[in-house]
């Protein structure tokens, strides 16, 4: 996605008719890049006394009306062109140029969001011809760009929220509470709400989410050193390391080879005395066979711990993922569909004393301030992130209705016999798209040289991992055939129908 910003030579060709006839080609590329989501269109939070003032002497010139009806008429016409493009913050730190102080701020706005200038200013043109275009010369530039797809825009996911975040940014620095204050809270109440869950404990990230339900049983006496945990042996390394730092044993299941999803009916096999907890890993954002693996957990007396690092808002039946089991562990890496800027993480259960066991756990193991019941971490979810994360939060159903429409088209419209396209067998947030193919590696190379990007999520399985030398000679056929053939496609809510297009064409030539 490609930000730009509106200079008030465009805003006034857009608002004045007399303009709009002499200068056509601002309405042109104001419509084309309003209509399509490749764009985000802004005007600098600087411009607006300018625009209300040019307006006025051009609307006094071309409209016998009276000054009082002038204003109301400026009132609306700026409200409705409001309605179409964002307003861009001027920063603080701006370098004023004294010679041009209004050009100089709507240059600082556009380098704050890496955005391009849209102008007929003749002299904001020659000083910033990198950054400044003509509406003239918008349509041949585009063609001269080059048209990568990358996997994830993740800059683009986070400027859509910019105006938002600075609000956050500036409610915690005014705070004066840096760690486990308001935000910090207000996030854990609405992420748990979200969640459906009576409790969520923030934290610094997904890993430590899933080591410290582990470590929470241990300290509730439910676990102790060299107990096993069932894991799927095709899961992000996380999951599996969470279980071995707390001196606890995995287990590995093998996956279903439809769902890659952890298969219910090798479970049991592999429960002994030993076992006291299963994690179902919802891999590539779609939930696990909930019902059958709860099932088997009643029988033998086993907590279900959710690795939910992929599936936040995910269904199950009528729940939510993170409240499908006994507790969950989140991640908000920032390429998760709930990201941070940067690492972040919470646990979400129903059970009150692992909720406060967790809680001070990630507090140097301390309910009480100077007390330390426990061997505690210092693992907690600062203000900041939880400030930023309550915005997405609010946005969250909408990535995923977004991602949820382009799986639909890449499902409808890939239609090329070598490739295997995911099967969702319960509900998906389409975290990843993932095609399989044996030819993945050939793929790979094949829609890279056609400009599109694409990641192996993942390329060595667990037990093939240096750091789990004592699996490596074990065999999981159907975990190695996954992660040999698995590749995953370009998806998030700011990819736009255009790429999408392009994907499944060039996918579809493949041979
Ligand atoms: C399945 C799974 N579990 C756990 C994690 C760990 O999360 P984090 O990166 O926040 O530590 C991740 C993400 O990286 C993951 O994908």
């Amino acid at each position: 996605m490609k930000n730009i910003i509106l200079d008030n030579t465009i805003i006034i060709d857009l608002l004045s008719k007399e303009r709009s006839l002499q200068y056509p080609s601002s309405k042109d590329v104001y419509e084309y890049i309003t209509s399509d989501n490749l764009y985000q269109v802004y005007i600098s939070s600087s411009s607006l006394d300018n625009i209300e003032f040019v307006l006025f002497s051009e609307l006094k010139k071309s409209l016998s009306i009276t000054n009082k009806e002038i204003n109301t008429l400026i009132k609306l016409t700026i409200q409705e062109l409001l309605k179409s493009v964002k307003l861009a913050k001027t920063p603080s730190y701006m370098e004023i140029d004294f010679d041009d102080i209004e050009g100089s701020q709507i240059i600082a706005s556009a380098k704050a969001i890496d955005a391009m200038v849209l102008t007929r200013d003749e002299r904001m043109l020659r000083k910033y011809s990198n950054i400044a275009i003509h509406p003239d010369e918008f349509f041949t530039s585009l063609k001269k760009e080059d048209s990568q797809i990358p996997f994830l825009d993740l800059k683009s996911l986070n400027t859509q929220y910019c105006s938002e975040y600075e609000k956050a940014f500036d409610t915690v620095v005014n705070s004066g509470w840096y760690i486990q204050g308001n935000e910090c809270k207000a996030f854990e109440r609405e992420f748990a709400q979200y969640c459906g869950t009576k409790y969520a404990i923030g934290v610094a990230n997904g890993l430590d989410a899933l080591i410290l339900i582990l470590r929470a049983y241990k300290e509730m006496g439910i676990m102790s050193n060299g107990d096993e945990v069932i894991v799927p042996s095709n899961t992000y390394i996380a999951s599996i390391l969470a279980i071995s730092q707390n001196n606890l044993v995995p287990v590995l299941v093998e996956p279903d080879m439809v769902t890659y999803l952890i298969d219910p009916n090798k479970i049991e096999e592999k429960i002994t005395s030993k076992t006291k907890a299963i994690m179902p890993v919802h891999l590539y954002g779609q939930t696990c066979e909930m019902e059958s693996i709860n099932a088997i957990a009643k029988q033998y007396n086993l907590k279900v711990i959710e690795d939910s690092a992929q599936s936040h808002g995910a269904y199950y039946k009528d729940k939510r993922s993170g409240n499908l089991g006994d507790a969950s562990g989140f991640s908000f890496y920032p390429g998760k569909n709930l990201g941070a800027i940067g690492d972040g993480g919470a646990v979400t259960t129903n059970d009150e004393e692992l909720a406060n066991t967790i809680r001070a756990l990630s507090n140097y193991g301390s309910h009480k301030k100077y007390e330390n019941l426990y061997k505690g971490v210092n693992s907690r979810l600062d203000e900041m992130q939880a400030a930023l994360l309550r915005v997405k939060l609010r946005y969250l159903d909408d990535e995923i209705s977004k991602r949820k429409e382009i799986a639909n088209y890449y499902l409808e419209n890939i239609k090329n016999d070598r490739l295997i396209l995911p099967t969702i067998t319960t509900n998906s947030v389409w975290h990843l798209f993932v095609i399989r193919t044996p030819k993945r590696d050939q793929l790979q190379k094949y829609l890279l040289d056609n400009g599109i990007q694409t990641l192996i999520h993942y390329p060595i399985p667990p037990h093939k991992q240096a750091a789990y030398k004592e699996w490596n000679n074990k065999s999981f056929p159907i975990t190695e055939q996954i992660h040999n053939e698995v590749l995953s496609l370009p998806i998030s809510g700011v990819q736009s129908l255009e790429d999408t297009k392009r994907i499944v064409e060039v996918l579809n030539d493949f041979n």
